[in-house]
C-alpha cells in the first residue's frame, strides 16, 4: 500500500510523476498533503530521475492552499497554524532548487498556491482551457508564502503582475503563456500526449548537463551578475560539468559530431552512459 494518501507518486525510467490527489477538494493543499510532499520530494531526489512532472487529479491542477485546513481551522492556535503551513515552505524551497527538471502539467483550476507551484517549476505545459487566478485579495489577503515572489519572477510586466494581484481576475492557459506563467498551452485533450513528448525528449539528454543548465541559469538570474562575472562563472561551471561527466560532451558528443553522425542543431547525441 502507498505511504501517500493525498498524492500519487510514480517513479519509472528516469521520470517521476507526482499527482495532487484530492479531486473532491480541487486538490487544495492541506497540511497533510504538504507533509507528504516533503517526503515525496526527498524520495524523488534520491531516485536521481531526470524529470519530475507535477499534475492534478480530476479537473483541477491545484485549487490553492486548503483555506479551511491550513488557515481557518488553525488561526486561533498560532503554533498549530505555523506547524500546518511550515511543511509547505519546506517542499516549495526544495522544489525551487530541485536537481531534476521540473515540469508542471496544468490540467485545470490553478489558484494562489497552485500558481506558486507552477511558478517554481522549470517548465509548464498547460491546458488552454485551464483557469488561473491570484484569488487571495478576494478573501482579504495578499498572495503570501512565496506566491508574490513567483508573481514578480514569472511575470515580466509589473503592470500585469499588480493587475492580477489586485483584481484577482482569472485568465486561461493561453493567456498564462503570454503572461509568463507557462511554456506552452495545448488543448486539454492533447495535454498528456504533448507533455509525454516533451518529457521523452528531455530524458534523452544527460542528467548532469540538465542539472548544470538549471544551476547556471538560477545563479545568473538570482544574483543579477554582471557580464564579466557571468563569463567567469560559466567557464568554471563548464569545467565542473566536464569533470562530473568524465568529459562526455567532448568524448561522445563532439566525437560523434566529428564523424557527422548527427546534427546538433536538430537533435542530441546518443548517450552511451548515465551522465
Ligand atoms: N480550500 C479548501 N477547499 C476548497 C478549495 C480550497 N482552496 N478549493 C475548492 N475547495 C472545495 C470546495 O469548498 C468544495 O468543497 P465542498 O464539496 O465541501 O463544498 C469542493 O472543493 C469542490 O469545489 P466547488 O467550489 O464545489 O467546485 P467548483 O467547480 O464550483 O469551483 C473553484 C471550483 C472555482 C476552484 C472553487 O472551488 C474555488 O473558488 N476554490 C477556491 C480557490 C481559491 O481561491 N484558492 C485559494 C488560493 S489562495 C492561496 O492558495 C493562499
Amino acid at each position: 500500500m502507498s505511504k501517500y494518501k493525498y498524492i500519487i507518486v510514480e517513479i519509472e525510467n528516469d521520470i517521476a510523476t507526482i499527482t495532487f490527489n484530492r479531486p473532491e477538494k480541487k486538490n487544495a493543499m492541506s497540511p497533510d498533503l504538504h507533509a507528504e510532499m516533503c517526503v515525496a520530494l526527498d524520495e524523488v531526489a534520491a531516485a536521481k530521475v531526470k524529470v519530475m512532472v507535477l499534475t492534478g487529479s480530476g479537473n483541477a491542477f491545484v485549487g490553492g492552499m486548503d483555506l479551511e485546513k491550513c488557515f481557518f481551522d488553525n488561526w486561533d492556535d498560532p503554533e498549530k497554524f505555523v506547524e500546518g503551513i511550515k511543511p509547505s515552505f519546506e517542499w516549495m524551497k526544495h522544489l525551487k532548487t530541485f536537481p531534476a527538471v521540473t515540469v508542471a502539467k496544468v490540467n485545470g483550476w490553478c489558484f494562489g498556491g497552485g500558481m506558486e507551484v507552477v511558478g517554481l517549476c522549470d517548465i509548464a505545459i498547460v491546458a488552454e482551457e485551464s483557469t488561473w487566478g491570484l484569488s487571495e485579495v478576494n478573501f482579504g489577503i495578499f498572495p503570501g508564502g512565496g506566491t508574490t515572489w513567483t508573481v514578480v519572477n514569472n511575470m515580466p510586466s509589473r503592470k500585469q503582475g499588480l493587475y492580477y494581484t489586485l483584481t484577482a481576475d482569472t485568465f486561461n492557459g493561453k493567456e498564462a503563456v503570454d503572461l509568463g506563467w507557462a511554456s506552452k498551452a495545448v488543448p486539454l485533450a492533447e495535454l498528456d500526449a504533448h507533455t509525454d513528448k516533451i518529457v521523452a525528449g528531455l530524458v534523452k539528454k544527460g542528467r548532469v548537463v540538465m542539472q548544470k543548465c538549471k544551476e547556471v541559469y538560477e545563479r545568473i538570474d538570482n544574483l543579477n551578475m554582471e557580464f564579466p562575472e557571468a563569463v567567469d562563472y560559466e567557464i568554471a561551471k563548464l569545467f565542473e560539468l566536464s569533470r562530473l561527466t568524465d568529459d562526455d560532451w567532448i568524448r561522445s558528443g563532439l566525437q560523434s559530431f566529428k564523424k557527422r553522425e548527427y546534427k546538433p542543431g536538430l537533435e542530441e547525441y546518443k548517450l552511451t552512459k548515465d551522465v
